[in-house]
């Protein structure tokens, strides 16, 4: 694929800030916790480009021989073209690099295209946590052995 993916800037949290609203709504990061993303301890940052503006983006936190994936977002009007699956594979490729064994994320039980993104890149369920959000659905544990 043509997209680039490559590490946020402080230039591009009012945008990353916008994607979290349209994304995320009640749960959006505000620009703080987007802040902290860029260099909190262990934590990487990447976004994907589409012409001028920020498409894409996916936080991951790496801490001893686990990396988490927090977060993971694609514009919805790009969505569905294989960014978000390049995203994935760009946080896998940093976690084996970072030394991490395990990557590991949590997924609501009913978001059906991120567990076709998810399944498609080899994670498989380790866990369920029942009512986990609070809409009442339940988050699935998706790992990946990096090993
Ligand atoms: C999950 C998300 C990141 C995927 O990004 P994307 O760029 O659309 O991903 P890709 O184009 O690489 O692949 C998407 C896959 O999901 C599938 N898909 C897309 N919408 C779907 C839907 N509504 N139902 C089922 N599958 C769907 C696609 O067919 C594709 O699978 P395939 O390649 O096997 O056909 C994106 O949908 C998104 O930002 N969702 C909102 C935020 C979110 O839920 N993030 C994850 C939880 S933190």
């Amino acid at each position: 694929m043509s997209e680039q993916v490559r590490d946020a800037q402080p230039p591009d949290l009012p945008a990353l800030v916008a994607l979290e609203r349209t994304l995320f709504g009640a749960e959006a990061w505000d620009e703080a916790s987007l802040r902290a993303e860029l260099d909190g301890p262990g934590r990487r940052l990447l976004v994907v480009e589409d012409g001028p503006r920020v498409a894409a983006y996916a936080s991951t936190m790496v801490l001893g021989d686990v990396a988490d994936l927090l977060r993971i977002g694609v514009d919805p009007a790009r969505q569905g073209r294989g960014l978000g699956g390049a995203l994935l594979a760009a946080v896998v490729d940093h976690a084996r690099a970072a030394g991490a064994h395990r990557l590991l994320l949590e997924v609501a039980a009913t978001n059906a295209a991120a567990l076709a993104l998810y399944g498609r890149a080899g994670l498989v369920e380790v866990d369920r946590r029942r009512g986990y959000y609070r809409d009442g659905v339940d988050a699935l544990v998706l790992g990946l052995a990096l090993a």
